[in-house]
């Protein structure tokens, strides 16, 4: 069995209740009314709350420069907020256990040159776990598995800049996946992959159990992976009905 073979609800399923969990448990991503700007004159995001649960998928819409990827930044630690509180796995932002919970948040970042930094696409996959403790051979076989599973077997000895932006998008989701975070924060996806790679990733995506909040502009694309829709406007974010 793959490592990402885990049962999950699939796109099928869509419209059945949830199955109820055991017991209330914290929600993977909680935002409260988190203030954030770049500049203290204009603020990208102005009041905004959100609750993942886990194994929720929820896709986020917006329009260009609306702070979708600045949301991603301030979910995976790498902004700050303003004002209102972040808590991921049911720990807040500020105390220093925050950092363990980051290691467990898996951030695609929405340009692939940000996530890439190895000579070889090997490297680059293996480098995450390696990082967590894993052995050698573990991280070998995982690193097997995650390219094959998005269609990039033979790629281990690639020269990862030399790779088109297709590819470098692949292997920047596989560096991601291999790293079995608990939840995924990953922004735009799809975006530059021809059709075959974009249906690879929609069926991994489908199958993996973590909780996630995907960035697409691919609204099918969204509801295909996703049972709830949030939507960034002026500032605020809105659950989307009509999904
Ligand atoms: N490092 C930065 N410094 C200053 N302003 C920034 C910075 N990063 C983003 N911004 C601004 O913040 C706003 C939100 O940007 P963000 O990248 O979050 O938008 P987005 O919704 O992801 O857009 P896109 O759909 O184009 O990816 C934009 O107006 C952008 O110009
Ligand atoms: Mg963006």
């Amino acid at each position: 069995m793959s490592h990402f073979a885990v049962p999950r609800p699939t796109s099928q399923d869509r419209g059945r209740a949830a199955p109820e969990p055991a017991q209330a448990a914290a929600p993977v991503i909680r935002l409260r009314d988190v203030v954030f700007g770049y500049s203290p004159d204009r603020d990208v995001l102005r009041g905004v709350s959100l609750e993942i649960q886990a194994g929720e998928a929820v896709g986020l819409v917006g329009a260009n420069g609306s702070g979708k990827t600045t949301l991603l930044h301030l979910l995976s630690g790498l902004l700050a907020p303003r004002s209102g509180s972040v808590e991921v796995l049911g720990k807040a932002r500020r105390p220093k256990d925050f950092d363990e919970i980051l290691g467990r948040v898996g951030l695609l970042f929405q340009d692939s040159d940000d996530q890439l930094f190895c000579p070889t696409v090997a490297e680059d996959v293996a480098f995450g776990p390696l990082n967590q403790g894993r052995s050698r051979r573990e991280v070998a076989e995982l690193v097997t598995r995650t390219l094959e599973e998005l269609g990039l077997r033979g790629y281990e000895n690639r020269v990862t800049y030399r790779l088109s932006g297709g590819e470098k998008r692949l292997v920047a989701l596989a560096t991601v996946l291999a790293m079995e975070p608990a939840a995924l924060l990953l922004d735009e996806p799809t975006s530059g992959l021809d059709e075959a790679a974009a249906e690879r990733v929609v069926s991994v995506l489908t199958r993996l159990p973590q909780a996630k909040l995907i960035v697409s502009h691919d609204r099918p694309l969204l509801r295909r992976i996703c049972r709830r829709l949030v939507a960034l406007e002026d500032g605020r974010l809105r659950e989307v009905r009509e999904f």
